[in-house]
């Protein structure tokens, strides 16, 4: 379903807006220009397009096919690719500095999310750095549409699970990584009128 709601998303909405504050703030606090970064949900390739012209070579992945095949025809650069496909069913293969997924972990299931975490740790370079933007149960917007669970809903067919800051901190540990900066805040991510708490960790392999 989530699928269907961004390929008419991105119909409107192809060309890359500005980036995020949260690529922003990983690019001013993490990035060197030569690092290889992977972004998760690219979307409309903002953050990918805003890391590459800050010399990052990023391969940015996102289900979408024909906003990828957009982005790629739109941003052809030696340091930039897109890439059509699942996240939640990659491979691992080569190595990264950083695995970078915004508003991304909080479309698909919790299966999906710890295959996703195992395949960041396994793909990362000693040192490399997983930076995760969600949506947290304490987003006013966990109340509207319809509650699947005590942390899911589905909203116009669109589906979300929201993230426990402490939880996730816990799953990460779990999964070999270190925390080196975990906040839950509004102010991360206001968009229009709205601007609900944000769950915002960089971690490290
Ligand atoms: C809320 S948008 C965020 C886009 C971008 N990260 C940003 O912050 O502007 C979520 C994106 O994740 C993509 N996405 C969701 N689940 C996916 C999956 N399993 N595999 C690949 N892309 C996925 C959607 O197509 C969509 O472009």
């Amino acid at each position: 379903m989530d699928r269907t709601y961004w390929e008419n998303y991105y119909k409107k909405h192809s060309f890359p807006a500005p980036p995020s504050l949260f690529a922003e703030f990983v690019s001013r606090e993490h990035l060197n220009p030569g690092m290889h970064l992977i972004e998760l949900g690219c979307g409309n390739g903002r953050d990918s397009v805003f890391f590459a012209r800050n010399g990052v070579s990023v391969r940015g992945l996102d289900q979408v096919e024909a906003e990828i095949e957009f982005l790629n025809g739109k941003y052809a650069h030696e340091n930039l690719e897109f890439v059509a496909g699942d996240f939640t069913r990659l491979v691992p293969s080569g190595t990264c500095d950083c695995v970078y997924s915004r508003f991304t972990l909080h479309s698909v299931s919790e299966e999906d999310e710890l295959r996703v975490l195992k395949w960041a740790h396994s793909v990362l370079n000693e040192r490399g750095l997983f930076c995760i933007e969600v949506r947290s149960v304490n987003d006013p917007k966990l109340q509207d549409g319809d509650r699947i669970s005590p942390h899911e809903n589905v909203v116009d067919g669109h589906y979300r699970r929201y993230f426990d800051l402490e939880k996730f901190k816990d799953r990460l540990i779990g999964h070999g990584l270190k925390i080196v900066f975990a906040e839950e805040r509004t102010g991360f991510a206001p968009y229009g009128s709205e601007d609900p708490p944000v769950v915002r960790v960089v971690a490290q392999k």
